[in-house]
């Protein structure tokens, strides 16, 4: 038998917010309606305070006990509320606390010891948010020239393709066709908002546009977004016609190296954007020449193993920068974007280069 209010439709709302503040709503159980009247189950006897103020509400009511309420669905907070009670001990220490959202996918690392489990923990995160439509795991490292991670489909929808919100940018992204990070969103913006207007900007590395597409929408620069993946550069081709652009990207697909020379890129850029974390040191001297030769800033991403991360890759920057007959002027700001791997930092450099 449980202890119930029971009040008329009418008064409802006002006696459930009275029963809320003080607590005295019982979540396990539903509230009963009837033609009439609600029959609110009770957590605990009320107090003569209580029923004084429930008084002065002037409120008909009455205090009874019932036992045909149906069991409330509590609704849990988080996967790993529902994980808890679905692993055991051993197994919820390994459950991965985190994951990458992109659009309506996600993408989660699953342990080893726990992949048998992983559809269970594909449908723990599609059972907490509702926008969820589909939810992967990884199954190895981004690799390749195109920089893609490889991936197994677990719950939801069988579809790769979403659309990517980030600071006011929208971008089609396909994660089993281009590469795309959602842990980047913060540089794409900091870049995006140093960019004055009429510069020429060079992305030697441009994938689907994350830095492009937001400098073209503020700023009325020249954009020239270089890919060597096909899919990447189709997959741009739709952002700039999904984004309301006032500068001008152009998007060329091909090998940054030889793009440069084909198409006489040489000392035009006021910017030069390099993501390409693992190999863009070997480009600096693709970046060089691009760079106007009066001076230009080079924003310059890689991973770097050591306690010192910044000096590093300062140090890189600026032999590599030498080695092409050119100087760094100025380091406007170097920074740790992410840990990457155990003690390794993904790393970036912005330059100005003369
Ligand atoms: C780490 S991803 C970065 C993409 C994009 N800048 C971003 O932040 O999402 C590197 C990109 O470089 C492209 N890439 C690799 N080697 C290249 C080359 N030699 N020339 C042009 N693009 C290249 C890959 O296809 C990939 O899209």
């Amino acid at each position: 038998m449980t202890l119930c209010i029971k009040t008329s439709k009418k008064d409802g709302e006002l006696i459930r917010k009275f029963l809320h503040d003080k607590e005295l709503l019982e979540p396990t159980l539903k509230i009963k309606s009837t033609d009439n009247d609600l029959i609110i189950p009770l957590k605990r006897q009320l107090t003569n305070n209580e029923m004084r103020e429930l008084e002065e509400l002037q409120i008909i009511h009455s205090i009874i006990t019932y036992d045909q309420l149906e069991n409330a669905r509590i609704h849990p907070k988080s996967h790993l509320e529902i994980l808890q009670e679905m692993l055991t001990e051993e197994e919820f220490v390994l459950a991965p606390r985190s994951f990458d959202t992109i659009g309506d996918i996600v993408v989660i690392e699953i342990p080893e010891p726990l992949w048998e489990k992983k559809n269970l923990i594909g449908k723990s995160i599609l059972d907490v948010h509702t926008s969820i439509k589909s939810v992967y795991a990884k199954t190895g490292k981004i690799s390749g020239v195109n920089r893609i991670r490889p991936i197994e489909f677990l719950v939801g929808e069988e579809k790769t393709r979403t659309v990517y919100k980030e600071h006011g940018s929208r971008l089609v992204v396909d994660i089993a066709k281009a590469y795309f990070s959602p842990r980047l969103s913060e540089e794409h913006n900091r870049i995006a908002t140093q960019v004055k207007s009429d510069e020429v900007i060079v992305d030697l590395f441009c994938g689907v546009g994350p830095f492009v597409i937001p400098i073209a929408k503020n700023t009325n620069a020249t954009l020239y977004a270089i890919d060597i993946n096909p899919e990447a550069i189709n997959l741009l081709q739709e952002n700039i016609k999904l984004n309301k652009l006032v500068g001008e990207v152009k998007p060329i697909c091909g090998d940054s190296r030889l793009i440069v020379k084909q198409q006489n890129l040489s000392n035009i850029a006021d910017r030069v954007i390099m993501n390409l974390p693992g190999y863009a040191i070997e480009f600096i001297d693709v970046a060089c020449d691009v760079l106007k030769k009066s001076g230009g800033i080079i924003h310059f991403f890689e991973f770097v193993k050591d306690e010192h991360p910044e000096e590093i890759i300062i140090a890189d920057l600026t032999r590599e920068i030498q080695k092409n007959n050119r100087e760094v002027k100025e380091i406007l700001q170097v920074k740790r974007v992410r840990m990457s791997a155990p003690r390794q930092w993904q790393m970036v450099v912005d330059a100005f280069i003369v």
